[in-house]
């Protein structure tokens, strides 16, 4: 057990993931951990070494391979972490799958569920249960994420839904669209419409039981949406980023959530952009064009 903090964040070795990592090694003590995690071996250990050596770092940074769509190794890595260091007080569910115009978005949707979807209940399995008094759970989903975005003959899969429900609407949607009728079954061609309600319901379903005893607690689980960041992932699908945030300046929000002393019942629980509560049922379904990366 250490009174040290233990931070970690998935796909954090590039992006968003990796703004992340870096504000909080800036942010955090010099005994505290950040634990920058990511698939790639080569490109985990490449970011940990540049962010741990950048000027305004402070906490100790390591590499940790996590390929989140292995979720034994995610509910290996945190029970290493309940072991090791007594549980975790920061953890940030951000990895995404990169997809790329011109591709078929139905051939890529395994992947794609299994990185946002299927790791985020894992993460929220996995990592909930040990996340220390005080910490912060945050998953990174988009403005895309209130139940709004999906037709009204879908929600009831989702609204009020607790986790192994939401996990059965992720499998119902992706046999859907192996199936070939994810359309006419009402679901938006764009595989992030549906991740991201997904994963802003998983959070909602996680934070309804244990919302009481977190906030006596000082304990944050939300979701976030980081606004439009020009990362690798959504440059191939604008022409115009004049209104693209770094990945630094992203990351403010989310690391203001992360780091403040002080919870805002407000946010428990929701889907929160630039420190305010996005109302769960808004949005309107739109055309699939308007759908792509909708930040
Ligand atoms: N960019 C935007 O405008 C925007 C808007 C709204 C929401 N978001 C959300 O912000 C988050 C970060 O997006 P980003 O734009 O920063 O993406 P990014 O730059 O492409 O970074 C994605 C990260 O996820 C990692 N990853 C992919 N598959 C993985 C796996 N199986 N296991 C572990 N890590 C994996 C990638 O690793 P590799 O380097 O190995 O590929 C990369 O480090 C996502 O949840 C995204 O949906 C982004």
């Amino acid at each position: 057990m250490t009174a040290s903090r233990i931070a970690l964040v998935t796909g954090a070795n590039q992006g968003l993931g990796r703004a992340l990592a870096e504000g909080l090694a800036a942010g955090l003590n010099p005994d505290d951990l950040v634990l920058l995690t990511g698939r790639d071996r080569q490109r985990v250990a490449d970011a940990a070494r540049e962010v741990a050596a950048a000027p305004a770092t402070r906490a100790r940074v390591s590499g940790e391979v996590l390929d989140v769509t292995d979720t034994d190794a995610v509910a290996r890595l945190a029970e290493e972490l309940r072991v090791r260091h007594g549980g975790v007080d920061i953890v940030v569910s951000n990895a995404v799958a990169r997809l790329l115009p011109g591709e078929s978005q139905a051939e890529r949707a395994d992947e794609y569920i299994d990185v946002s979807n299927t790791a985020t209940h894992a993460v929220l399995r996995s990592f909930g249960p040990v996340l220390r008094p005080g910490g912060r759970l945050l998953v990174v989903a988009s403005s895309l994420g209130t139940l709004g975005h999906l037709p009204k003959r879908l929600h009831h899969l989702f609204d009020g839904a607790d986790l192994d429900q939401v996990e059965y609407a992720v499998e119902s949607w992706r046999s859907a669209v192996h199936q070939g009728t994810a359309a006419e079954d009402g679901w938006p061609l764009w595989l992030n419409v549906p991740s991201k309600v997904a994963q802003v319901a998983a959070v909602r379903a996680v934070a309804a039981e244990r919302r009481d005893g977190d906030l006596a607690a000082g304990t944050l689980i939300a979701a976030v949406c980081p606004g439009m960041v020009d990362t690798a992932t959504s440059r191939p699908w604008f022409e115009d980023f004049s209104h693209a945030q770094s990945p630094a300046r992203a990351a403010e929000a989310v690391l203001s959530l992360l780091l403040s002393e002080r919870v805002d019942p407000a946010h428990y629980g929701e889907l929160v952009r630039f420190g305010t509560a996005l109302d769960w049922h808004s949005g309107t379904p739109s055309t699939e064009q308007d759908h792509l990366l909708t930040p």
